[in-house]
């Protein structure tokens, strides 16, 4: 063979070895995969194409000549993920911290402009330690590079970062700007600032854990959309989510064959609504009746899990769905279910997925918290997320609509495209016995004329049939048929077309 072709090969062996034996003992003594193992479970067997391998980093401060790595901390490339392709980088922790030079976020900036070109999504695997800080301000200049190219690729591609790792300062706006983060339950962390300057400053003693770990973000923050048990199962259930989401903003998302018929009607659901109002029931199980085979990719899980938003399918076709959830907080919309809600409502608009809302609200939550945390301003996202959506938008309201929280959940009047009701629907300003209360003062005062009043607005509003005979609603279905119901909205709307003025862009209330 010609020298230079063991050359070739001897420079792959070198970038394929990144920090060196005793360091990838190291990442997997932490039960973390090295970089290109994550790729090869991520990827499609064979399908990668490695880019930029013998990049090396350009430093000579520090020693740092002497510390070069074909590659330089982070690999990148193409590839498949169910026959599909995707734009990859996958940070080495093995190679200085995984650490963010110059020369690597040139890399993954190489990625995103190609990814963006080609109408392809970006997977980015975060596990580095932040600035190459012998660089300097050129590391600071690569992360804005590729916050830059974040932005502009937000709801053009999709963008799905994985924390494996450390990823703290600023690194940390990376992620924040993609449309879903999942971190690893034990081995990622994501902060602004790390334990030992908030202990300076703010003289709070915590754990890298408490302060920036996968339960905070997924359960507190809702800074992280899941966490997940390894990095194993985070790299496959990611290559599930993909399968539900379109390459990029000009496609669809790709029908899956399915074998549940659509029209398999759901006994269950016609005795799932409680007789007493008061009493909950479990959302979730209503939303598995109606999608394919039950197979839902829940988003935000352990978050303001009041209200439930899930990508599943119905007949094969994607479809987003956000359900109101009785069985918390008795599905009351707060701060963090509008922020979650409305947030997953721009996604699935910006990427052509329908929506399938669920309605059972009783309100907007009361109380000095949610005021004084700018409830307003947050209910207020989701009302516009719905309001500006153009993909078709169907809702089924399954029991109570009250008050702003029936105009918000994708009502007739922000251009939902078909509204339906089982007959078990309750749709007024408030709850019958809080309306009694309120417009038969006097009676309130006397136990059973309280109740011969609340039954009166019940019998006049709690029920679907006001709304329905002035055209909110389209039509009140027997609960067991949703799903047929639905699919057939679905099929009726494939070709919708609707656009929203010309601007600049709006004005989200932020
Ligand atoms: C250069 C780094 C590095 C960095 C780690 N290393 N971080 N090299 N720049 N930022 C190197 C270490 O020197 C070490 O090299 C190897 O990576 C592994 O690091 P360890 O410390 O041995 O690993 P561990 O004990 O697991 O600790 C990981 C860590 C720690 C918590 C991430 O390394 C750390 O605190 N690093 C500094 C983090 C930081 O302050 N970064 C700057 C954040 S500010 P050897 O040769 O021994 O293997 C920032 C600004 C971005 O990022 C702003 C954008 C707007």
């Amino acid at each position: 063979m010609k020298p230079i072709l063991n050359e070739l090969d001897a420079k792959r062996e070198q970038a394929r070895a990144g920090g060196g034996a005793k360091r990838i003992g190291r990442q997997h003594e932490k039960n973390k995969l090295t970089a290109r193992e994550r790729l090869n479970v991520l990827l499609d067997e064979g399908s990668f194409e490695e880019w930029d391998m013998f990049v090396e980093h350009r430093c000579t401060d520090f020693g740092m000549t002497d510390s070069k790595v074909p590659g330089d901390g982070v690999v990148t490339g193409f590839g498949q993920i169910l026959g599909r392709p995707v734009f990859v980088y996958s940070q080495d922790f093995t190679v200085l911290g995984g650490s963010l030079s110059e020369t690597h976020a040139a890399k993954i900036c190489k990625i995103m402009d190609q990814a963006l070109k080609v109408g392809v999504p970006v997977v980015g695997l975060n596990d580095s330690g932040g600035a190459r800080i012998q660089e300097g301000v050129a590391s600071l200049g690569g992360y804005a590079e590729v916050f830059q190219r974040n932005v502009l690729a937000s709801g053009v591609v999709p963008q799905i970062s994985l924390v494996m790792g450390p990823c703290a300062g600023g690194a940390v706006y990376s992620p924040a700007i993609t449309d879903f983060i999942f971190m690893v339950e034990g081995s990622s962390y994501m902060f602004v600032t790390g334990p030992d300057v908030v202990k300076t400053v703010t003289h709070e003693d915590l754990t890298a854990e408490e302060l920036g770990g996968s339960s905070q973000h997924t359960k507190t923050s809702g800074v992280a959309h899941g966490a997940f048990a390894n990095d194993l199962d985070m790299l496959m259930q990611t290559r599930r989510l993909m399968s539900f989401l379109p390459l990029s903003n000009r496609e669809q998302a790709p029908v899956l064959h399915t074998i549940d018929p659509v029209d398999r009607p759901s006994a269950v659901l016609d005795g799932i609504i409680p007789d007493n109002p008061n009493m909950p029931y479990d959302m979730k199980k209503v939303v598995s009746e109606i999608v394919d085979e039950s197979d839902i990719f829940e988003i935000h899980e352990n978050f303001a899990s009041n209200i439930i938003c899930c990508f599943g399918r119905i007949d094969g076709q994607s479809v987003g769905i956000v359900a109101n959830q009785p069985l918390v907080l008795a599905g009351c919309l707060d701060i963090n279910a509008s922020r979650k809600a409305a947030r997953f409502v721009r996604f699935c608009d910006a990427f052509n997925i329908p929506l399938v809302t669920l309605v059972d609200v009783p309100g907007f939550m009361p109380g000095m918290a949610q005021e004084e945390g700018g409830i307003i301003n947050h209910g207020a996202k989701l009302l516009f997320a719905y309001a500006e959506a153009t993909v078709p938008k169907i809702t089924l309201i399954t029991r109570k609509a009250y008050g702003g929280a029936y105009d918000v959940m994708a009502s007739k009047h922000l251009r939902g495209d078909v509204n339906y009701a089982w007959p078990t629907a309750e749709i007024a300003v408030m709850g019958p016995e809080g309306a009694a209360r309120i417009i038969f003062r006097d009676a309130a005062k006397d136990p059973d004329k309280l109740a011969e009043a609340t039954a009166e607005y019940r019998e006049k509003f709690a029920n679907p049939f006001v709304a329905a005979s002035r055209g909110y609603l389209d039509d009140i279905i027997m609960p067991r048929n949703s799903r047929r119901r639905i699919a057939r909205a679905l099929t009726m709307l494939k070709d919708k077309n609707l656009s929203n003025p010309q601007r600049k862009h709006d004005n989200l209330p932020l």
